[in-house]
């Protein structure tokens, strides 16, 4: 169980217990507000302009155009012969989404029977490259249209791709024809193996498309929360993924956002749906970040999905 957390002298992060409690309060009772929804993709608009720049595109970063890492101090990057045809043109995705499925990794996932409600959503977004094989499809569902990938889950996966890409390529055939969506440009040593593996995707005539995150959206979002309470070396991957639907989606689901040790039926919950592997000294301050999504969920801003589905 989680010790208490100070956000800043006067305010208290409610415990886990507490937070269970809470949830259990408002229970499955949820009403969408369509004044919440606007004005959550107002203020993401005007801080962070998702839809021009969630992506590094030839559009928003042109030859010569340096693209400054956001998860490092004076580390840039300057647009080359070598990068800038990687790049895609423009936003690529049909805009507006409709109903979008975040799906984080929390093990609250496991047993909840969401995998068709999941589905059912216009645009899925995962984390992670998580595993989606048959054993989970019923909780977590097949379809994904973005996923992330962490370089350094190239790096421990599948050896950085320096010897075979086969591996690679062929694990990424679970997420169909969908984004790839790598913050090549936050940590230095996270370039390499992003280039990689766009390459490894590109030789391979795959149906993935490679997206870059863009650096300077990375930061606008970490700013934009951090003005709201959210006080972390860095943002979850979670996080920036429900930033940007509810920039970019005309509804926003989340699922798998449960960063505690019990569950609402006051058991045991692992930290993934797939695994109980902690995060390095919580690194990121996840339930300071479900404070706040639930709060979005209070509101009608989106829906969180916590439960079992029906
Ligand atoms: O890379 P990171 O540690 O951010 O993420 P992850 O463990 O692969 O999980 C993906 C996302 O799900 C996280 O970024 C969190 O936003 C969310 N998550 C959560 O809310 N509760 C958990 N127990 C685990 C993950």
């Amino acid at each position: 169980v989680l010790c208490w957390f100070y956000i800043y002298p006067g305010y208290r992060l409610p415990r886990d217990k507490e937070i269970v409690e809470e949830v259990l309060r408002q229970g499955e009772v949820w009403q969408k507000n369509q004044t919440g929804i606007d004005l959550y993709r107002k203020l993401l608009t005007e801080c962070c302009d998702p839809r021009r720049m969630f992506a590094v595109t030839k559009e928003n970063s042109p030859m010569g155009k340096v693209l400054w890492y956001d998860g490092e101090f004076y580390h840039s990057h300057t647009v080359n012969n070598e990068t800038y045809p990687l790049f895609v043109q423009d936003n690529p995705l049909q805009l507006p989404l409709k109903k979008c499925a975040v799906v984080g990794n929390g093990g609250i996932l496991r047993h909840s029977k969401c995998g068709r409600d999941i589905d059912q959503a216009d645009f899925i977004m995962r984390c992670n490259l998580p595993p989606i094989s048959k054993e989970y499809v019923e909780d977590v569902g097949t379809r994904t249209h973005l996923v992330t990938a962490n370089p350094s889950i190239i790096e421990k996966r599948f050896q950085n791709l320096l010897w075979s890409r086969k591996a690679f390529v062929d694990n990424m055939k679970v997420y169909g024809s969908s984004y790839i969506y790598m913050p090549a440009f936050s940590m230095k040593p996270g370039t390499d193996p992003s280039l990689r593996a766009y390459y490894a995707l590109a030789d391979t005539s795959s149906n993935l498309t490679m997206l870059f995150a863009n650096p300077e959206f990375l930061r606008t979002v970490g700013k934009f929360w951090k003005t709201r309470g959210v006080h972390a070396k860095r943002l979850s991957t979670g996080l920036f993924l429900v930033s940007l639907a509810l920039g970019l989606c005309e509804e926003v689901i989340a699922y798998g956002f449960w960063p505690f040790s019990v569950g609402l039926d006051e058991q045991p919950v692992s930290h993934h749906y797939y695994d109980n592997i902690l995060p390095y000294k919580w690194f990121h301050a996840m339930p300071e970040e479900f404070v706040q999504l639930w709060h979005l969920h209070k509101t009608g801003t989106l829906r969180m999905r916590v439960g079992h589905c029906p």
